[in-house]
């Protein structure tokens, strides 16, 4: 169930150049749904603006959420909001938590973060600790003083390398796995791709990761329109090129649930009954896209004449 509640910005902390820590908590007092290491909120902002940002903070605390805000330049206006505006005490809406990223069980975990992307990955890191899995953290970053959370990892000594560009370039990802690793990626687009790439060669379900940023996916797999039947409503919408799924969807008077409208955050989720999805998202792996069974509709489109969707 994904809830929707005003919460109070406890602290605001700075922990590295550029990022800052916000801790939110009930106006109250009282208890959060809980969430999964992986998991995201979205931050709905008193300008209006809604972001996504993952948890980092400790699962087992009901009482408060943290998350980090990376000073984005070129953003849209989300995260300058939180550096420049926002307070401790004002209060920010907040939509989920929801995990496009769960850990899997596992015995052995090869965490590799960039920038930012190490703020879903610290939860898994304390989760791997207290169950007593092998793991290891690569973390890169532009600069020693712009990698976040560097105090908290101090902790775990060998376990993490910590690899800032103008020290040591960039991280050298390893070409062998020792055997039943799973390997869990956020950072910048270039990483993830990178990482893609070195993946090719490793068993199937190696590899998840989670975008910040869409990925550059291209045209889609069929120009033509194509109709989308909408099976407990009764109704059928024609979807031309340049319009989304789930732009027709909402003009048949068909309310799905959207907030990064980029494929990013998993809210638009759709069942899909029947026909072939050009899936275009950020979160299903290959095998989930092999599955069929659901889809993104604010960006992933059809390959069939015909798609038939649960709603
Ligand atoms: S609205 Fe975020 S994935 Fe569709």
């Amino acid at each position: 169930m994904i809830f929707r509640l005003d919460l109070r910005v406890a602290a605001k902390t700075p922990v590295a150049d550029g990022v800052v820590a916000l801790t939110l908590t009930h106006p109250d007092g009282g208890r959060l749904p809980d969430w999964t290491p992986g998991a995201h909120l979205d931050l709905i902002l008193p300008n209006g603006v809604t972001r996504q940002y993952s948890l980092c903070g400790d699962r087992w605390d009901p009482h408060a959420y943290r998350i980090g805000v990376l000073r984005e330049p070129d953003g849209r206006g989300g995260s300058a909001y939180v550096h420049d505006e926002l307070a401790v005490g004002d209060t920010v809406a907040i939509g989920g938590p929801r995990n496009n990223f769960p850990l899997a069980p596992s015995e052995r975990y090869l965490f590799v973060a960039g920038g930012i992307g190490i703020t879903p990955l610290l939860p898994m890191i304390y989760q791997a600790e207290l169950l007593g899995a092998d793991w290891r953290l690569l973390y890169g970053g532009r600069t020693r003083a712009s990698m976040a959370f560097m105090g908290e990892l101090a902790r775990y000594g060998s376990r993490v390398e910590v690899v800032p560009q103008d020290e040591r370039g960039l991280l050298d990802l390893p070409a062998e796995l020792p055997p039943d690793t799973k390997v869990y990626c956020c950072g910048p687009a270039g990483l993830l791709d990178a990482m893609e790439r070195h993946a090719a060669g490793w068993p199937a379900g190696t590899l998840r990761t989670e975008r910040f940023v869409a990925k550059d996916l291209g045209v889609p797999a069929r120009a033509e329109p194509f109709e989308v039947e909408l099976r407990r409503t009764g109704t059928t919408v024609t979807v031309t090129s340049g319009r989304s799924v789930l732009q027709a969807i909402n003009d048949a008077g068909v309310n799905v649930l959207s907030s990064c409208r980029q494929g990013l955050c998993g809210t638009c989720e759709t069942t899909v009954l029947a026909g072939e999805v050009d899936h275009r998202d950020a979160l299903l792996d290959d095998a989930e896209r092999a599955v069929g069974d659901c889809m993104f509709v604010c960006v992933s489109r059809a390959r069939s004449d015909r798609l038939v969707l649960d709603l």
